[in-house]
C-alpha cells in the first residue's frame, strides 16, 4: 500500500532521517482536483516534540503548494488530543465528526485547512 501511494504522488510521501535511521514520516495522497489528504504522520516516540513533525508538515504543505493544491484534509481519532493539538497549531480546524470512523468503533474528527 505504501509503495502504491508513493507511486501515485511521490512528493507527498516524506521521511525524516536523523543521522541515518528514519525517525518520522508523512504520507499524503491526492483526494480531489485541488485537495490533498494526509493519511498518516508519525514520529518515533523518543524524537517527538522536537520539531520533526512540524518540519514534515511544512515540507508536505510546500509540496501541496507546488502541486497547486488549495486545501488539505485529514482524519484523527477523537481521543488523540496530542495530534489534534498539533494539527490545530498547523492551521487545521475540525469541520466534522465522523461517527465510528475507526475499525474499533471510535469516532474520528475531520480536520481541514486552506492553503
Ligand atoms: C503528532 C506527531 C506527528 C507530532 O510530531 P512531533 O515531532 O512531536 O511535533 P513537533 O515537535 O513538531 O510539534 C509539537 C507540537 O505538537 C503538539 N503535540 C504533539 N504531540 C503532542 C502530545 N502528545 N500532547 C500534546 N501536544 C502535542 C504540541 O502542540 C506541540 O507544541 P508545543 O511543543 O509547543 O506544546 C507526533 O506526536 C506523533 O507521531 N504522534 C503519534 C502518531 C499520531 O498520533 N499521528 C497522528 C495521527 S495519524
Amino acid at each position: 500500500m505504501f509503495l502504491e501511494l508513493h507511486n501515485i504522488w511521490r512528493d507527498g510521501f516524506l521521511v525524516c532521517e536523523y543521522f541515518g535511521p528514519t525517525v518520522g514520516f508523512v504520507v499524503g495522497t491526492l483526494s480531489g482536483i485541488r485537495t490533498a489528504r494526509i493519511l498518516v504522520i508519525a514520529v518515533l516516540e523518543p524524537y517527538r516534540c522536537k520539531g520533526i513533525g512540524t518540519a514534515l508538515m511544512s515540507e508536505f504543505t510546500n509540496a501541496c503548494g507546488m502541486k497547486g493544491i488549495s486545501s488539505i484534509e485529514l482524519e484523527v481519532r477523537k481521543s488523540n488530543k496530542g495530534a489534534a493539538r498539533f494539527y490545530t497549531k498547523h492551521g487545521y480546524q475540525v469541520i466534522d465528526v465522523l461517527p465510528r470512523f475507526y475499525k474499533d468503533g471510535e469516532d474520528g474528527l475531520k480536520m481541514w485547512r486552506n492553503l
